[in-house]
């Protein structure tokens, strides 16, 4: 790559990352609006781009792979997750791939932490009764919500977020289950206990957490038949990927008070939530933030460049992805 490495981007980035790209990038000015793919393969094509930025906004499927204009050596994906990214199509044109794992766990797991603490003392409720004027005392056996202390939290993916969940819920004395493929070390356990199979896990939590990629292989595997092995009452928390859900199945228990609550930062169709979700008065729900502090979205910014940089200098990318 040259030594100012041509690049685009999909979105604009926080102000740091934007200020290291214009001393150290040549790249068009940021979006407005996030790109979609068509758009900034054209932009690659005109302005002859070695790396792409990319987001969930451009996806880039098998078909897609094919047309990455040829001056591309990187993808380079400011998320963790790469389910908008044909992996192997893409690195089968000899084009490599990156994504920002780490840099976002922690504020991933404090969200995770919001949604669980949010659906469990009913804070939708109480925000729309304070946002419609509150007006009177609570009686003492109005409305009363769920303590998370004492409680015995599932844990469904034990990667780096979900560790580091069950890290804070411990904090809050809660009893960590996990289920993941295979068991952790003592020390990543760190006290939570695995459960080798699911379907003995769910009658066992009260809260259930889950931190699983969105894939072919885990696409709506929250259906009825998992819910309904959920105790009574319990909390249900997303704040992966929404294709994890079924949502039919998902309302139906919210509705019928199978769950007490849900907390949710991802749902299906993104950015347009289904309306029936939204009429849920035990359903907190966030859009897609996991990783919206500006040190987490400015470190995810950096560690994408900090990819470009290092191929550009004819190395691999420091947080290479394989297919
Ligand atoms: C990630 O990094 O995967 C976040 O969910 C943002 O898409």
């Amino acid at each position: 790559m040259a030594a100012r490495p041509h690049i685009v981007r999909s979105v604009r980035l926080p102000e740091a990352v934007e200020a290291r790209i214009a001393s150290e990038f040549d790249a068009p000015p940021p979006p407005d609006k996030p790109l979609d793919t068509d758009t900034l393969f054209r932009l690659a094509e005109e302005t002859h781009a070695e790396a792409m930025l990319v987001t969930h906004h451009a996806a880039i499927n098998a078909e897609a792979a094919q047309r990455i204009p040829s001056s591309v050596k990187l993808v380079a994906t400011v998320s963790v997750g790469l389910d908008h990214l044909d992996v192997a199509a893409i690195t089968a044109r000899g084009i490599a791939v990156s994504n920002t794992p780490d840099v976002l766990t922690d504020c991933n797991a404090d969200l995770a932490m919001l949604l669980i603490l949010a659906a469990s003392r009913r804070a939708a409720e109480y925000t729309a009764l304070v946002r419609a004027g509150w007006g009177r005392d609570l009686g003492m056996d109005e409305m009363l919500g769920q303590r998370v202390s004492g409680k015995t939290l599932g844990i469904v993916g034990m990667g780096r977020i979900g560790q580091a969940v069950a890290r804070r819920a411990r904090g809050f004395g809660m009893t960590v289950l996990y289920n993941n493929r295979r068991r952790l070390s003592p020390e990543k356990e760190e006290g939570a206990t695995w459960v080798e199979h699911l379907d003995d896990m769910l009658p066992r939590c009260q809260i259930i957490s889950l931190h699983l990629p969105g894939s072919d292989d885990t696409d709506g595997m929250v259906d009825a038949a998992f819910l309904a092995k959920l105790p009574k009452g319990a909390i249900f928390v997303n704040a992966a990927r929404g294709r994890l859900v079924n949502e039919d199945a998902l309302i139906d228990a919210l509705r019928s008070g199978h769950l007490a609550g849900a907390g949710l930062d991802v749902c299906r169709n993104e950015p347009h939530p289904d309306p029936r979700l939204l009429e849920l008065p035990n359903l907190f729900m966030t859009p897609h933030v996991g990783s919206a502090t500006v040190e987490t979205r400015t470190d995810m910014g950096m560690l994408a460049l900090d990819n470009v940089a290092a191929v550009a200098a004819g190395k691999p990318p420091v947080t290479p992805v394989t297919a």
